[in-house]
């Protein structure tokens, strides 16, 4: 089968198309033909850094839509041929992926293989963002960086769809800012001084909830944002910053809260917990993230150039195989 991997860390020009054996799937496991697989900042951190590589050379992805074709041992309440979306471990630039059967999901009815590949990651992150660890309540004000990306799009959709109060974004680009109002955001600011203007639209007060994946100073000024008893949650480090640290003198004064999410660690160390969300999260009606690049397996390079050139917003997919018709 094709499959795309790097065999070093580096920019976009690594990751090479290459012929690679088709992966079995081992007890629990399924093996995906894959029509679509999503293209997520992870992959470039793992390209760049080796974030979450466990050894090179390395095929990126995590996650896909595609047909079962094969059921490891074990796995039951899915066949061969169904239609599904799956996170993966890695491997998803490819023909063939192996996943752990708790983190494949039958297609609901009417959403297609394209759309489907766009929301494994995304919608359970945005969903465990806010209320696993963010604790949202209704009519409680929100602020989210990045709001113009894939967690961005759906984070703004799911917090207009749980009440919030106000949902304000955070993003690089006036561009950027136009394209997130659409998607549930009642105001988008840029990031050089978003401390100051959330400040400014919240009348002082500051908002409730704010989620971050940039990290470093930019989590630091998150900080600042956040009313009495206001919660943030960290979720990346887009800005590769050295990891961050707080404690009694930045949580004390205003009885701030942090917490943290990592999909994969949860896949990891509770999968039956992310089923059980991912679940309540596809249950959310209306949620769209739209397409805004589609790419064709052996061109994941140009992908990464569009994601890494800090212009594109929605999803990014890679057309993979005929099975997306
Ligand atoms: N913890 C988890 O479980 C989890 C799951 C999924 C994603 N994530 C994290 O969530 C973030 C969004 O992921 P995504 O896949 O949906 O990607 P994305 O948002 O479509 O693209 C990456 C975004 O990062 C922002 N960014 C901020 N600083 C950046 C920098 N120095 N270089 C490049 N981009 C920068 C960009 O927004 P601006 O240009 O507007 O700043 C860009 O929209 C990433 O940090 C990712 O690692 C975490």
């Amino acid at each position: 089968m094709r499959a795309v991997r790097f065999d070093e860390y580096g920019g976009p020009e690594v990751l090479t198309t290459v012929d690679a054996d088709v992966p079995e799937p081992g007890p629990g496991q399924v093996a995906i033909d894959i029509a679509y697989a999503g293209v997520n900042f992870a992959d470039l951190k793992a390209r760049s850094e080796g974030y979450r590589v466990p050894s090179l050379p390395f095929v990126p992805g995590l996650e896909v839509s595609g047909r079962i074709r094969a059921l490891g041992t074990g796995v039951t309440g899915l066949t061969v041929g169904q239609e599904v979306a799956a996170l993966t471990e890695g491997g998803a630039y490819a023909e063939v992926a192996v996943a752990d059967a708790v983190t494949v999901f039958p297609l609901p009815a009417g959403l297609t293989l394209r759309a489907a590949a766009t929301l494994p990651t995304v919608l359970p992150t945005a969903y465990a963002l806010l209320h696993s660890v963010g604790r949202l309540r209704a009519g409680e004000s929100v602020l989210v960086q990045g709001a113009a990306g894939g967690v961005g799009t759906v984070a703004g959709q799911l917090a207009r769809a749980a009440g919030a109060g106000a949902v304000y974004g955070v993003v690089s680009s006036a561009a950027k800012a136009e394209y997130a109002r659409k998607y549930g955001y009642d105001e988008v600011v840029l990031a050089d001084g978003f401390g100051s203007a959330v400040r400014e639209l919240t009348g002082g007060r500051g908002v409730d909830l704010a989620l971050d994946p940039v990290g470093g100073d930019t989590f630091r000024e998150t900080l600042g944002t956040l009313a009495v008893f206001g919660r943030a949650v960290s979720f990346g480090n887009a800005s590769s910053a050295p990891a961050w640290q707080v404690g009694q003198p930045e949580l004390y004064p205003a009885s701030l809260s942090v917490g943290g999410f990592s999909i994969l660690n949860l896949a990891k160390t509770a999968p039956q917990e992310l089923r059980a969300l991912a679940e309540r999260a596809f249950a959310v009606p209306g949620v769209e993230l739209p397409v805004t690049g589609e790419f064709a397996l052996s061109d994941a390079a140009e992908a990464h150039r569009v994601m890494g050139s800090r212009t594109s917003t929605g999803k990014l997919l890679l057309r993979v195989s005929s099975v997306a018709g």
